[in-house]
């Protein structure tokens, strides 16, 4: 077969995998838009998890998503059935989740906030789309800065705050809980302690609640002859916030923990599971912090947010959070959004 780029010479379209148009009532669909470096990993990853019976990747690259699509359908056979197709944003109709990690990511030395104008200005493309194609499904937003584009999602997307959800501080606090697991020997699985606000520099490590069994980590080093070392720790949290930048700097982006957390917001989801995990919802009343989308724990099932807790913070906690929230509603601010 000559290789001339023309998708109809190719011997398995992706395409052959779509359901037919009209057909009834189909299973369970997940989108993916942006089958970059994230929406990729994380196509693989729910995959090779089974909870999805359809996967529909969608790229402004239409020959990136269809790549993409062929590679994951080759998989199929080590995995569980299931249809993935390369599509456009109409296929996100009747997903149940739709994942939106199109966009720029950050370049070595940039923050999160930098990526604002770019991002927002695809956001107000793909958003409207993706919602008047589903209006009953969730959007959950992996795009950086995750917090200010799940708001801008959330105020243009026209559905119910419940059911638009940012990724938001999962990875932080995945990081975190597996520098503390090495720093004490623990599997990271047995360590519960939460990153809270932005996904970004201006993040809070809630040490007021961290625990393992339910000790505080200062009485487990006790009990464990290890000493409460509060400058290791701090490090431990600074390698949290900026492991980013570190990875970034080595490999030019990252893609698998994020991938691995998606995967967990959308099986909390789908399974309706009620699970507990810090993921970027409408904050209202919290601790002065209003009307902004940041990270606090976070209460999700089939219909997406069920509730967000109310920790009890340290007043140094507490003013962290307000800093995050002021950072991110000045951020909002920039968008304009009073006037859409
Ligand atoms: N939330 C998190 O924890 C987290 C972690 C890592 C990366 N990210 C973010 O995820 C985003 C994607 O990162 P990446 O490494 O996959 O980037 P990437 O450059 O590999 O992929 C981005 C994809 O978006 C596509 N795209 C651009 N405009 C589009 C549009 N209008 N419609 C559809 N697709 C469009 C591009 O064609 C590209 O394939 C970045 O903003 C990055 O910062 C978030």
């Amino acid at each position: 077969m000559a290789h001339n780029g023309r998708m109809s010479e190719l011997p398995l379209l992706p395409a052959q995998g779509a359901p037919e148009p009209g057909a009834a009532a189909h299973p369970t669909r997940v989108a993916v838009v942006g089958t970059g470096a994230v929406g990729s990993t994380f196509a693989f990853s729910l995959l090779l998890s089974g909870l999805a019976a359809e996967i529909v990747l969608v790229d402004a690259n239409a020959r990136k998503a269809e790549g993409e699509a062929m590679d994951l359908m080759h998989a199929v056979p080590f995995a569980r059935t299931t249809r993935i197709w390369a599509g456009t944003v109409a296929d996100c109709a009747g997903a149940a989740i739709t994942v939106i990690s199109a966009g720029a990511g950050q370049k070595p030395g940039e923050t999160r906030i930098d990526l604002v104008k770019k991002n927002a200005a695809i956001f107000r493309e793909i958003v409207p789309a993706v919602a008047g194609a589903n209006p009953d499904g969730i959007i959950l937003v992996a795009t950086n800065p995750v917090d200010v584009l799940a708001y801008l999602t959330y105020r243009i997307s026209g559905l119910p705050a419940a059911r638009v959800i940012g990724s938001g501080t999962i990875l932080d606090t995945a990081r975190f809980r597996a520098l503390l697991a090495e720093h004490y020997g623990v599997d990271p699985r047995s360590v519960h302690a939460y990153i809270a606000g932005e996904h970004g520099d201006t993040e809070v490590p809630v040490w007021s609640s961290a625990n393992i069994a339910g000790m505080p980590l200062a009485d487990f080093a006790t009990a464990n002859g290890m000493g409460h070392d509060q400058a290791r720790l701090q490090e431990i949290f600074e390698a949290t916030r900026d492991a980013a930048y570190h990875i970034i700097e080595r490999k030019g982006a990252t893609y698998y923990a994020v991938a691995a957390g998606l995967l967990r917001i959308v099986e909390a989801i789908l399974r309706d599971q009620s699970t507990v995990l810090s993921v970027s919802s409408l904050i209202c009343d919290y601790y002065g912090i209003d009307d902004v989308y940041l990270s606090v724990p976070t209460v999700l099932g089939r219909g997406g947010v069920e509730r967000t807790l109310r920790l009890g913070l340290s007043a140094e906690e507490a003013s962290g959070m307000r800093r995050s929230g002021e950072l991110l509603r000045s951020t909002i601010a920039t968008l304009d959004l009073d006037r859409v």
